[in-house]
């Protein structure tokens, strides 16, 4: 009788997944959990701790250590001691604890996803199969690149102590992210897990001291914002991770600029899902659904703009309403389930308030009609239709369970809907015509496009966005890069830059000065007179008056950008041809090498033949470039998924280039090759005290079939240029190997557009060695990845 009924009604019982094993755990930390640093327990001080809850219930799950400056000052200095043993522990000793750090989260699988789906409130099905499986993925994945490390980067090292960040959203998952390339490459790391949700990764450093992580490799120090900005400040830390909110990471990249820490944001996004006429509609609600109601939407890259194809726009949403009523909202441990709880009420009432807001500027609102648990923080499945592009909720990340729905008449329209926000982390392409999604991929200004699926990751594969969706990547080689250093880069004293000559000096000891002419500056291809009408002479250090170059300001740096940004045709240019121009560049530097040998030599007073030899250098430079331009190129990942993954080395676009003084031909030279040869066009401040290199390349420019705009030079005032550059919206980069007060002057006024920096420090000394100064070390700063997962095979 009761089966008949079953059947009769069609609807599931709960399933519970038991929690006994996590309440054991629980239970053995009743008194407060620790700090671990060191391999020690370490208790807060004056024993400050803060409640972690249970999302789903409001229940107190426990109590978890406030960490302040002298904690986190007490972890830096234990992952410091750790950090010289363990990085000599050299690749294989590292594989292997990577490895058993894998075996040991498979033995722990079932408690480590119940205490996650307890503690975050996301589903167990989906910190069981998803979550926990990647963690895992992830500590074998990058066992092997600890085992192939001294072969496959023998010209790097580690960075040093990693300060890394992690939001709440997949708590277990970003740790493993994080930790894993960052211990595998040598690197020792204090980890700070968001404040909501600590618990896996306590969980996490027992585990992995029982799997015999040595003590200080590994520190976890539990805490606010407060603590993670301790932790930016700590001036002994080599380099911050962060994964978390934009406006977070703004402040980071402002706390960090001029430290010499480097850094990677992984940051919001709203990333578009697009639906084409010719798409299987079923299969793409499908898409939907993992794309905005995985993880309850709290997903960096969620698919929270649905823009659909106007012909097919009202029967697809009517698909995804029917299939929002199937929807099940329940409790996380409760196997049946599609969405869990939200992660705390602070984040239920932002989405609440920003649903308002959507239907205040006139969307309309759907919400399935479906049954929630009287008490926690739940949200139903929610659908803004007929929203404008220019709306609060088509804008701000929401990071709830709420899609927003636009339509668009043709691909040219889906493409500048999809590209038309500040963010570029990801996108989704839905159609059955493989030629169409291949035609949009490249034109989506994201770091990861999905055709025909969505939300899928994979230790091999890169991850991250450009934008204000931050720069660097996780997982792939792209991802280890971010975790090593250049070991030519080995100076270690901020650049210093001498006192020019001054002009009074040169009138005092030549009456007349041999005035030559005055070089102008080069923007869009043309010899341009700078906007003042000022210029500034150029002095040999013995002060003798060598000519005089224009005095660049904001507005030359704006018209060089303007110039740059229209010379887009060089971004699409094939390899072969950017490879040809820089050859011809080198064919034609090397007519002139007497001509320009004699000028350095009298702007810097070096001899002759030392002279000739950084000439000479700068034309091999050139070609080393025009080989590279048609080399550096992708590659092809098989994940363990059904399909490839492909990496693209796209450009980055407009990079802004700061040059030093030393070696003012190969210093220009060796800065804007790379980044041209990988299809960015550059606007560059050549050496503030010893121009004339980079003037006269003009003339090697313009036989050299180089496109308009494609190099724009500005002369005057680094520290003023860099300045400019670094405020300016549509530079994309910024490289400044300058001074180190430029440098971070650089790095604090990118926030802005949050604009991938490179700068040495005075790291690199040696302009003529090619292993400090040319290829691998340049060329992944010259790219961004995108990777672009296509189905493939059964
Ligand atoms: P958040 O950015 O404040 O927190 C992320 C991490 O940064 C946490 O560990 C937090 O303790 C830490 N943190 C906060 N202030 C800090 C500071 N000044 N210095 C160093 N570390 C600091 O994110 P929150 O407040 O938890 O969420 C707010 C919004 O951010 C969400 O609604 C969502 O839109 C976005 N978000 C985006 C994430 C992503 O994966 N892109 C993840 C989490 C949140």
């Amino acid at each position: 009788m009761n089966v008949a009924r079953y059947f009769d009604e069609m609807s599931y019982a709960p399933a519970p997944e038991s929690d006994s094993e996590a309440r054991a755990w629980l239970k053995r930390h009743a008194e407060g959990f620790h700090h671990v640093i060191g391999g020690a327990l370490v208790p807060p001080t004056d024993g400050a701790r803060f409640d972690t809850i249970a999302p789903a219930t409001g229940e107190v799950l426990a109590r978890i250590a406030q960490g302040d400056a002298a904690t986190v000052a007490a972890a830096v200095a234990a992952a410091r001691k750790a950090q010289a043993p363990w990085a000599k522990l050299g690749g294989h000793g590292r594989a292997r604890h990577l490895y058993a750090l894998a075996r040991a989260v498979q033995r722990h699988a079932r408690l480590l996803a119940v205490v996650e789906a307890l503690d975050n409130g996301k589903p167990i099905r989906e910190t069981r199969d998803i979550d926990v499986p990647l963690v895992a993925r992830h500590f074998y994945h990058h066992a092997g690149w600890a085992q192939l490390q001294e072969r496959e980067f023998p010209d790097h090292g580690p960075v040093g102590v990693i300060g890394q960040i992690i939001p709440w959203n997949f708590p277990l998952l970003m740790l493993a992210w994080k930790i894993a390339p960052a211990l595998a490459l040598g690197n020792t790391v204090v980890l700070k897990p968001a404040e909501f949700t600590s618990l896996t990764a306590l969980l996490f450093a027992e585990i992995a001291a029982d799997a015999g992580l040595p003590p200080g490799v590994l520190n976890i120090v539990t805490g606010d914002g407060a603590t993670g900005s301790a932790l930016v400040a700590h001036p002994d830390v080599d380099k911050i991770a962060f994964t978390g909110s934009t406006e977070v990471g703004r402040m980071i990249r402002a706390a960090t600029a001029g430290s010499g820490k480097s850094l990677t944001l992984e940051l919001g996004g709203k990333s578009p899902f697009i639906v084409f006429d010719d798409a299987d509609l079923d299969g793409a609600v499908e898409g939907v659904v993992d794309a905005i109601w995985f993880n309850q939407g709290q997903v960096c890259c969620a698919g929270s703009r649905l823009l659909v194809q106007e012909s097919v726009a009202p029967v697809f949403l009517d698909k995804l309403k029917r299939r929002m009523a199937t929807l099940r909202v329940g409790h996380p441990l409760d196997k049946t389930i599609d969405l869990g709880a939200i992660v705390a009420p602070v984040q239920l009432e932002r989405i609440q308030r920003l649903v308002a807001i959507g239907v205040a500027e006139g969307a309309t609102l759907h919400q399935a009609d479906v049954e929630l648990p009287q008490t926690g923080c739940f949200y139903p499945p929610t659908l803004l239709s007929g929203v404008q592009p220019s709306a609060t909720v088509a804008c701000e990340e929401i990071f709830g369970p709420v899609v927003v729905s636009m339509t668009f008449r043709t691909p040219d329209e889906a493409v500048a809907l999809a590209n038309n926000s500040r963010y570029g982390l990801a996108a989704s392409v839905w159609s059955e015509t493989i030629g169409l999604a291949l035609d949009i991929a490249p034109k989506l200004q994201v770091g990861v496009v999905w055709i025909n699926a969505t939300n899928l990751f994979d230790a091999a594969v890169g991850f991250g966005g450009c934008r204000e969706s931050g720069f660097g990547r996780e997982g792939g080689r792209e991802g280890v890069l971010e975790y090593l250093k250049p070991k030519a880069w080995t100076g270690r004293k901020p650049r210093v830059v001498a006192a020019p000559p001054t002009a009074r000096r040169v009138e005092q000891r030549f009456a007349t000065p041999t005035l030559d002419r005055t070089a102008k500056l080069f923007i869009g291809g043309k010899q341009a007179r700078p906007d003042g009408n000022h210029s500034r002479p150029v002095l040999s250090p013995k002060g003798v008056r060598l000519g005089e170059v224009g005095e660049g300001n904001r507005k030359d740096i704006r018209n060089a950008v303007a110039a740059a940004r229209a010379a887009d045709g060089w971004s699409r240019a094939t390899a072969h041809n950017r490879a040809q121009i820089l050859y011809y560049l080198a064919e034609n530097l090397s007519a002139r090498a007497d001509e320009f040998a004699a000028r350095i030599a009298a702007m810097t007073d070096a001899p002759p033949a030392k002279a000739l030899a950084e000439v000479e250098a700068a034309v091999a430079r050139l070609f080393s470039y025009g080989a590279w331009a048609d080399k550096y190129e992708g590659t092809v990942h098989t994940p363990p998924l059904r399909g490839v993954a492909l990496a693209l080395n796209e450009p980055i676009g407009v990079v802004g280039v700061v040059c030093p003084d030393e070696a003012p031909l190969l210093a220009f030279i060796s800065l804007v090759a790379p980044a041209i040869a990988m299809g960015n066009r550059v606007v560059v401040a050549p050496s503030e005290r010893h121009p004339l290199a980079a003037t006269d390349f003009y003339q090697v420019m313009e036989t050299s079939d180089l496109p308009a705009g494609v190099v724009n030079i500005v002369t005057g005032a680094s520290a003023d240029l860099a300045k400019t550059l670094a405020e300016h919206d549509d530079v994309d980069a910024l490289w400044v190997f300058n001074s180190a007060e430029v440098s971070a002057l650089a790095e604090r006024l990118s926030v802005g557009n949050l604009k991938r920096t490179l700068v040495d420090n005075g790291l690199l000394t040696d302009w003529h060695d090619p292993a400090a100064a040319e290829g691998r070390i340049f060329l992944p700063h010259a790219v961004q990845v995108k990777n672009v997962w296509i189905p493939y095979g059964e």
